[in-house]
């Protein structure tokens, strides 16, 4: 369970994890191509990615790009990988001056050689950002990710460089690409869908779960501030009692 004490955030939640869903449903609804759906997207990416900032939450996962969204159409593709590009080259200035320190996750092996130098480099420049850190799922799929820790594990074994009976639950999660991060508290799905859909499968074991039918770009300060006071009255447990969890939290 998250560490109360560590928590600066107006609500207790330290890891915000989005999928961002009905970006084409969007600019179906007003006869323009997906491509209008997707830079919409990226507008409401920025909003929300302040917002957290003000809000003072420390970590914000958005799934951008699974790994099944490389079967799209080839210009889709295409088109979502220059905005990508622009995105990091257009929000440089102000994620240095906000503090925002991003980090990405997911086969990156896959990735165009130009957006992985370009996310190297937005890395390697962002990385003393303390506010917030924003995580970018792009070429992820939980399983694939599972599937490549246990693969790490299983030679690290093999080699003699791991006891496979020490493995335990917080040593496992250190192989994923989330590695130290924190779990995500809640994760939020837009456009009606309710579904995980391959997300941070093993990080949400213990999230909650918040469903809107916004459509991503659509999805702004408002609707997160929705997202957070419906949270709020959620009870987490993690497997214990009342009395127990009242008493981690010192009340
Ligand atoms: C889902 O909408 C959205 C995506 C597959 C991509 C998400 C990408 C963005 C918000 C823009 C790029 C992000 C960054 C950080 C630069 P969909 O296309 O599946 O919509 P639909 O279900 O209505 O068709």
């Amino acid at each position: 369970m998250p560490d109360f004490t560590k928590i600066t955030s107006k609500v207790p939640l330290e890891h915000l994890a989005i999928i961002m869903d009905g970006n084409g449903r969007w600019a179906k609804q007003r006869g323009l191509p997906r491509s209008a759906g997707h830079h919409q997207g990226v507008e409401a990416v920025i909003q929300i990615v302040d917002e957290c900032v003000l809000q003072g939450i420390r970590f914000l996962s958005l799934f951008a790009f699974s790994s099944e969204n490389w079967g799209r159409p080839r210009h889709e593709v295409d088109g979502l990988m220059e905005l990508l590009l622009q995105f990091l080259a257009s929000q440089r200035q102000r994620m240095l001056a906000d503090g925002v320190k991003l980090r990405v996750i997911g086969d990156l092996s896959r990735l165009p050689a130009p957006i992985q130098a370009a996310l190297t480099d937005a890395q390697k420049d962002t990385s003393q950002g303390q506010k917030l850190t924003l995580i970018l799922a792009l070429s992820y799929g939980g399983r694939d990710e599972i599937m490549r820790a246990a693969k790490q594990i299983a030679q690290q074994a093999l080699d003699g460089d791991l006891d496979i009976n020490q493995l335990d639950n917080k040593s496992f999660s250190t192989f994923l690409d989330t590695g130290n991060l924190p779990e995500p508290d809640l994760l939020i799905r837009t456009s009606g869908e309710m579904r995980i859909s391959n997300f941070l499968l093993w990080q949400t074991a213990y999230a909650e779960l918040y469903f809107t039918d916004v459509l991503w770009p659509d999805f702004d300060r408002v609707e997160l501030q929705k997202a957070l006071d419906d949270y709020l009255q959620r009870k987490r447990r993690f497997g214990l009692t009342d009395d127990q969890v009242g008493a981690q939290k010192g009340e």
